[in-house]
This record gives C-alpha cells, structure tokens and sequence, in this order.
C-alpha cells in the first residue's frame, strides 16, 4: 500500500482540542487500514508568535517566511523543537509508536538555498527514501518538521507545503494538506469543491487565491502532476470526515487538486 503524507499546518498546534482530535482519528485509522503514515508539519502560526514575544520582524515574500541570519536558530528551535515535540506528544497519549524528526534526517529531503533575498530558506528536493521506509516498515509514524540542511551544512528554514510535496516523491506517497481553512475559497469565501491549475492561476492573478495558499495550491498542482493523481487540501477541523479523504473519496470535503 502506498504510503500516506499528512501534512498538517496553520494554527493546528495552538487548538488543543483540534489537535487532540485529530490524533485520535489518526490513530484509529492506522488501526483501521494498517496503512503507512508520515506526517509532516509547517507551524507559521507558532513561530509567528514567537517572533512577536523575541520582537523580531516577521517579513514574508510571496508567501515565504524571509529567514534572516539572526532568526534561523529562533525558527528551528520552533518547528524542530518545540512544534515538533508538542505532536510527539499527542501520539503518545494515543499510544501510536512515533519519531519525531526533520528533512535531514536520513537525508529524506534534500535542501538548497532558494535566494540571497529569502535568507536561510530552502528549496526542498528529493532526497533519499531509506529511513522513512525503515521506519515505516517497522510500523512507526514519522513526525517530520520542516527545517532542512543544506550539503554545506547550513540550516534552512523549508516551507512546510514544498517539503511535503519533496517528501511524496521521495516515497512515492499520497498526499494531503491541511490547514486551518475548510479548502480554497472563492471571492465570495465560498468552498471551491476542485480546482484545475488554469482556475487556479486566475484566481491568483485576481488577488483571490493570496500568501500561504498560492504556495499551497502550485505545491499541490506540482504533486498532483508528478505523482499522477489529485491532491486534496482540507482542514483538519473536519477530523470525522478525515478518514473517507485518507481513503481518497471524492466530495468528502475540501478542494480537490485535479491532476
Ligand atoms: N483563496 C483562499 N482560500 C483559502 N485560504 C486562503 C486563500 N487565500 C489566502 N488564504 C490564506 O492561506 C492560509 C493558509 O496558508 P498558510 O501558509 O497560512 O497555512 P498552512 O500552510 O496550513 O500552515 P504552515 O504555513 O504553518 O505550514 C489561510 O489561513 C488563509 O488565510
Ligand atoms: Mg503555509
């Protein structure tokens, strides 16, 4: 069976309650369905909190966090640590075996500066599928955040969505996002039911489809086209109706991403 990436995002960690939730449909379809999951996690939400208690600026381009020099310690500490041990935690007092990590380990995801003007944020590649595997096979759920390291060593901060887009071809794995809104809204802040990438790109252009989901939305259209089949973007609000969308069925709930 093809191996299942959720990646979960946007205000997630700061809902208790959601996140509880959410653990507890994860863990009942592990039961259920013996199929391989690997989630990975973004945390904007946090770190944008955190950088408001340190005073530090938070600048983003084009939907990117700007990383400078003086935030990538501040970032990782965040998403690899804190961000990253708080769902460690959830699966625990679910008692799913997990392992908490980030794109370098085992070299899952392979990393490279994008530009000198984003700072210490990386561009996520494919990398090598050995661990995830290793830890798949011995029926562990893999907690990956999403802070990589560069060949030169450097620490980069990746966005969340680019990360699990790297991750799904490394493994070969279905793909689902979600964040904190029900899916792709349209002007009127109505739910867009699917989405091919011509409508998607209009939307774009006419400021409708803005910030962290344009990042969203092209990720999933990447992943939908490489991988060959549709990618969903859902809310993990909608945790009772989160199994039917792990299992693929359509018209369950969110923005279906048409290959
Ligand atoms: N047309 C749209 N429909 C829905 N959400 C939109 C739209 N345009 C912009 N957004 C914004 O995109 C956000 C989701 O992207 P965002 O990057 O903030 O979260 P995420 O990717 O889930 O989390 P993280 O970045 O922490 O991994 C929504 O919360 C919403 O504010
Ligand atoms: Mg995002």
């Amino acid at each position: 069976m093809r191996p299942l990436i959720i990646k979960l995002g946007g205000a997630l960690l700061d809902n208790k309650e959601d996140l509880t939730k959410l653990f507890v449909v994860i863990s009942k379809y592990k039961k259920n369905y013996q199929r391989p999951l690997v989630i990975v996690h973004g945390g904007g939400s946090m770190v944008d909190a955190l950088m408001d208690r340190l005073s530090l600026p938070v600048v983003r381009r084009n939907g990117l966090r700007v990383t400078p020099a003086d935030q990538i310690d501040v970032i990782v500490g965040s998403l690899a640590g804190s961000s990253n041990t708080k769902l460690l935690s959830e699966t625990k007092k679910q008692n799913i075996a997990s392992v908490g990590l980030c794109l370098a380990d085992g070299n899952s995801v392979k990393v490279k500066q994008i530009s000198e003007e984003l700072g210490y944020v990386g561009e996520a590649k494919v990398g090598d599928p050995t661990l995830i595997n290793l830890l798949l096979n011995a029926n562990y759920l893999p907690i990956i955040s999403s802070i990589g390291i560069t060949e030169e060593g450097q620490m980069m901060n990746v966005n969340a969505d680019h990360a699990a887009v790297a991750l799904a071809k490394t493994l070969d794995a279905d793909l689902i996002l979600l964040s904190d809104v029900i899916g792709v809204l349209n002007a009127d802040k109505q739910l867009i039911e699917s989405l091919t990438e011509s409508q998607a790109d209009q939307l774009i252009a006419d400021g409708i489809i803005t910030d962290g989901m344009i990042v969203k939305v092209k990720s999933a259209f990447e992943a939908a086209t490489t991988l060959g089949h549709s990618i969903d973007i859902a809310s993990w609000k909608a945790a009772d109706k989160l199994p039917d969308l792990f299992n693929g069925k359509s018209g369950i709930t969110g923005t279906r991403i048409i290959a």
